[in-house]
């Protein structure tokens, strides 16, 4: 039987991960299906134990279910449990599933390889502090950046993130007022107020020179955060396909144990989005 792979979410139609595995897994001759599933909103462990039973090998989560699925798992990685969501499931060769979340590390590769920004001692701000900035913290973290402040419009969401890390004298959060007189070299937008067009209110003279800017969001057009990077003299700013196909090929490298080339995939899905 072809080994299956699938991803569960609700709504899934618009998802571009059948067609980024499907590329992935032609370039690198695996024999596999990876098909999308728009699951019913309550029955998300009972569609993950049928799609098991039917020879699933593993599965990417998305939006809603991505905290749903911690439930359903064996095991789980460091990187998820801090994350405190799934979008990866690993059948193990025991028979149980291992949940890991491969957002922030596609996101660090992104920025660190194909971007070639740095972290390892630059000031990182990271705006918004709901799962999607909770999913990045620690593989951003991993690369030692000399600060990283979370700053959230709910400040109490911020500080609670930064205390996930209690050993980590680097990381805090704070609300958007406070960060009026400070400067950061990388800032990244985590937010979902690209979703309705909108900003966060961040005070002018926010941008090192040379700073960068990242969006984990993206589009056919630079977001709202991106044309802020813009005018406030960013040295470079990026949207976050390329953190959606590199958290894809995470996972692919999970599930078959080789890496797929990932620079032409975000430039056909570029060419895509623009139309
Ligand atoms: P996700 O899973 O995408 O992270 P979420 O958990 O709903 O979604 O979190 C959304 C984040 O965007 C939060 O940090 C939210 O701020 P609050 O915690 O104060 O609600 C932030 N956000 C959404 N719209 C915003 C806006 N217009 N301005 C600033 N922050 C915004």
């Amino acid at each position: 039987m072809i080994d299956r792979y699938a991803v569960f979410g609700n709504p899934i139609a618009h998802s571009k991960s059948p067609q980024i595995h499907r590329i992935f897994a032609e370039q690198t001759h695996q024999s596999m299906e990876y098909v999308s599933q728009c699951v019913p909103l309550d029955d998300f462990a009972q569609a993950v134990e049928e799609f098991m039973a039917q020879g699933g090998k593993g599965l990417n989560i998305t939006v809603p279910f991505k905290q749903e699925a911690l439930a359903v798992t064996g095991q789980l990685t460091e990187r998820a449990r801090l994350a405190g969501a799934v979008n990866t499931l690993v059948l193990s060769e025991d028979g149980t599933l291992l949940g890991d979340t491969t957002d922030g590390v596609g996101m660090v590769r992104d920025i660190r390889q194909n971007l070639q920004w740095s972290i390892a001692g630059r000031r990182v701000l990271v705006l918004g502090a709901g799962g999607a900035v909770r999913g990045v913290l620690e593989p951003l973290l991993a690369e030692r950046p000399a600060e990283l402040v979370i700053a959230n419009r709910t400040v109490q969401k911020a500080e609670q993130l930064a205390d996930l890390f209690p050993d980590m004298d680097t990381i805090s959060g704070s609300g958007f007022d406070a960060l009026a007189g400070a400067q950061f070299d990388l800032v990244i937008n985590g937010t979902s107020a690209s979703l309705s067009g909108e900003l966060p209110p961040l005070p002018n003279d926010l941008l090192a020179a040379g700073a960068h800017c990242y969006d984990m969001m993206y589009g056919s057009k630079p977001t709202p955060f991106m044309s802020w990077a813009q005018q406030q003299g960013a040295e470079a700013c990026s949207d976050g396909l390329g953190m959606l196909v590199e958290q894809a090929a995470e996972s692919f490298y999970l599930w078959r144990g080789v890496r797929p080339e990932t620079a032409q995939v975000i430039a056909g899905i570029r060419r895509q989005l623009i139309g």
